[in-house]
């Protein structure tokens, strides 16, 4: 037996039916399906359309399957934790919306907020309430409606993002597999860069905010993705020295899915061939805290029990990390 650690047991994703393909953002702004595709590699992303439809309720579909894979009844679960910067209201938190969508009556729930990075944030914390040794069942949530915060008149910015989601079951494992080591940090001082500018205590929603479109992304790409590129790349490859391993024994990054460019340069820092990262900014865009689980739901049936993986994110804050994870399985 060895330590007490959390793995991952089950995962489920989900993304909205509606497609928006480069093609489509054509008509809406002075885009070009070239120039999105070389800059940051998206072809198409997801919408959730439909009136009253909103974070919760994408989420409560990938909840229903990680109880359903995992076999567990939703009065058994202990805790669920949204990472998430699209919450349905301010407050409540969306954890608890999900919660009980999904009928989940003996948790304690609570939002995470960590922008881009916020599903591997969430993921250490929920893994801390295991480590304890008092916790067996904790939901964590990425999910995000991020057209709910995108100007479609932006071409910077609305090019760029879709919505969707994902969630892992996390219980305990005495077998040396799960949740192996991680580094997570935050600089606050790049909240210049990517931030939304109204609707929070400092500027509450006015007439004028709205006449302003400061409710939306708003983002200085440039200065984002000089940061993302040293900073995602560096802590990846970190966490990969660090625990002794070299780019053979890592099976898969698993990175955040902002721009192809960011990825591919974190491969590369890591030695990785192409074939050991995940992709598939071409088929959904930044979902923001839906990226890593989405890839991990796509990637299930190919992981094997014992595979390396290491988690990579950066996002608003500025917030980065990576986690290894021993695939359990
Ligand atoms: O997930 C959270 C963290 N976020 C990120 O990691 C994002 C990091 N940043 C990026 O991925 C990239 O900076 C972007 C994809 C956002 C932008 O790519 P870029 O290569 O940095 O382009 P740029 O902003 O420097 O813009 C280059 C040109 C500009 O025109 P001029 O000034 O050179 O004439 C833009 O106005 O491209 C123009 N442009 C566009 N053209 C066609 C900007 N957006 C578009 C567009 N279509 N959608």
């Amino acid at each position: 037996m060895t330590k007490l650690r959390a793995a991952i047991t089950a995962v489920q994703g989900y993304a909205p039916d509606f497609v928006l393909t480069n093609q489509l953002l054509e008509k809406m702004v002075d885009t070009t399906d070239e120039w999105i595709m070389t800059r940051t590699g998206i072809m198409e992303r997801r919408i959730l359309k439909g009136e009253g439809l909103a974070t919760s309720d994408m989420a409560v579909e990938a909840v229903k399957g990680v109880l359903e894979k995992s076999r567990t009844r939703p009065d058994e679960v202990e805790l669920l934790i949204c990472a998430t910067v699209t919450p349905d209201m301010v407050y409540p938190a969306t954890a608890n919306i999900i919660s009980d969508k999904a009928g989940i009556k003996n948790a304690f729930s609570f939002d995470l907020n960590a922008a881009c990075s916020g599903f591997i944030y969430a993921l250490i914390t929920g893994s801390q309430y295991i480590e304890s040794g008092k916790f067996k069942k904790v939901l964590v949530v990425g999910a995000d409606k991020m057209s709910s915060i995108v100007d479609y008149t932006d071409r910077q910015t609305c090019v760029l993002f879709g919505d969707g989601c994902g969630a892992v079951m996390l219980e305990p494992d005495t077998e040396g597999y799960g949740i192996m080591d991680s580094i997570l940090q935050s600089d606050g001082s790049g909240r210049i860069h990517l931030h939304q500018k109204a609707g929070g205590s400092l500027k509450p929603a006015s007439h004028q905010t709205v006449d302003n479109k400061e409710h939306y992304v708003y983002q200085e790409g440039q200065a984002v993705f000089k940061f993302a590129v040293t900073r995602m790349a560096d802590t990846a490859h970190e966490v990969m020295v660090r625990n002794g391993m070299g780019p053979d024994d890592v099976a898969w990054l698993v990175p955040h899915q902002a721009n192809l460019r960011i990825i591919d340069a974190t491969g590369k820092r890591m030695g990785l061939p192409p074939e050991k990262v995940m992709v598939n900014i071409h088929r959904y865009g930044n979902t923001t805290n839906g990226t890593i689980p989405l890839c991990l739901w796509e990637w299930e049936p190919r992981l094997n029990k014992g595979d390396n993986l290491i988690l990579a994110a950066f996002g608003g804050g500025f917030t980065w990390g990576a986690i290894y994870v021993k695939w359990a399985y």
